[in-house]
């Protein structure tokens, strides 16, 4: 379980302090694949950044499993941050290391010996569907190849929780769904709890146990998915959804992943996002 408990985080010091993170309470359980909805700048990667205190939270905890983790130093955040996988838009791949040593990185730090390490990431190859490519470099890749190669990565110490930025907002509709699918696959098959930030109704939709809608910094609304979509409360969610429903009337530009958010094709505009 992960619990954020009244936080609140500030950029800047003193008079340029601004707080962009105000009284978050939430909870996010074992085995979930939880999303943080919200637009452009609404908080949502310094909300989640201060799960693996990439972000210090300045008032306010962060608890794992009934642990208070918000003031983690040294190898107590070493620990934290190698039970917690991350993966981001543009991938984040060391563009001068082969695909095979991008996910024997983290094993690496970890001193893991070179032959388990090996190991270990032809298994992760092969979850991802990636095993002819390990001697490959990231350039040689498709978006989508490239953001499998960062979860394989990303699982390579085995967390119990993996965070995705905008994961699927560089790729196509369908190669967002294959993405989608594979964490998916990731959550069920690994009990990996999943927090999914996106600006997205339809990734939202399509993957989401819960979702927390996030506006200016307030958590305005969170429920289950369909609830969430079936019977909107906030003004700024009734918007997405209303707006997400005319482009689709239009016939969208088959870019943003909504026309699959059902699984219709990208193509189909008969379908509503509701
Ligand atoms: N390092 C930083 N220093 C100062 N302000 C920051 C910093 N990082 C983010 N902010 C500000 O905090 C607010 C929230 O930013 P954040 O990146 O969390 O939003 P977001 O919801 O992830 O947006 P996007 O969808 O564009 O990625 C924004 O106003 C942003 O300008
Ligand atoms: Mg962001």
């Amino acid at each position: 379980m992960i619990q954020f408990d009244h936080l609140h985080k500030s950029y800047g010091e003193g008079p340029d302090a601004h707080e962009v993170l105000h009284d978050i309470n939430l909870d996010i359980r074992d085995g979930e694949v939880f999303g943080i909805l919200g637009s452009s700048g609404a908080g949502k990667s310094t909300l989640v950044r201060c799960i693996n205190l990439l972000e210090r939270p300045t008032k306010g905890r962060v608890l794992i499993d009934g642990n208070d983790v918000t003031n983690a130093t040294g190898a107590e955040l070493a620990r934290l941050r190698s039970s917690i996988g991350m993966i981001f838009q543009d991938f984040n791949l060391f563009q001068q290391r082969t695909v095979l040593r991008n996910i024997t990185f983290p094993l690496e730090l970890h001193h893991v010996p070179a032959a388990q390490r090996k190991a270990r990431a032809e298994r992760l190859l092969d979850l991802v569907g990636l095993s002819d490519y390990a001697d490959r470099y990231p350039s040689q890749l498709s978006g989508g190849q490239q953001q499998r190669v960062a979860i394989a990565r990303a699982l390579a110490n085995n967390p119990s929780i993996m965070l995705c930025d905008e994961a699927t907002s560089a790729l196509d509709s369908t190669t967002t769904v294959q993405i989608l699918d594979l964490l998916r696959r990731i959550n069920r098959d690994m009990n990996v709890t999943m927090v999914v930030i996106t600006h997205s109704l339809a990734v939202a939709r399509n993957i989401c146990d819960r979702i927390a809608m996030i506006d200016g910094g307030r958590i305005v609304e969170e429920g289950e998915t369909e609830t969430l979509f079936d019977n909107p409360k906030s003004d700024i969610l009734k918007a997405l959804i209303a707006s997400a429903n005319a482009q689709n009337h239009r016939g969208g530009d088959g870019h943003d992943a909504a026309n699959a958010a059902d699984g219709s094709a990208a193509t189909d505009g008969s379908k509503e996002v509701r």
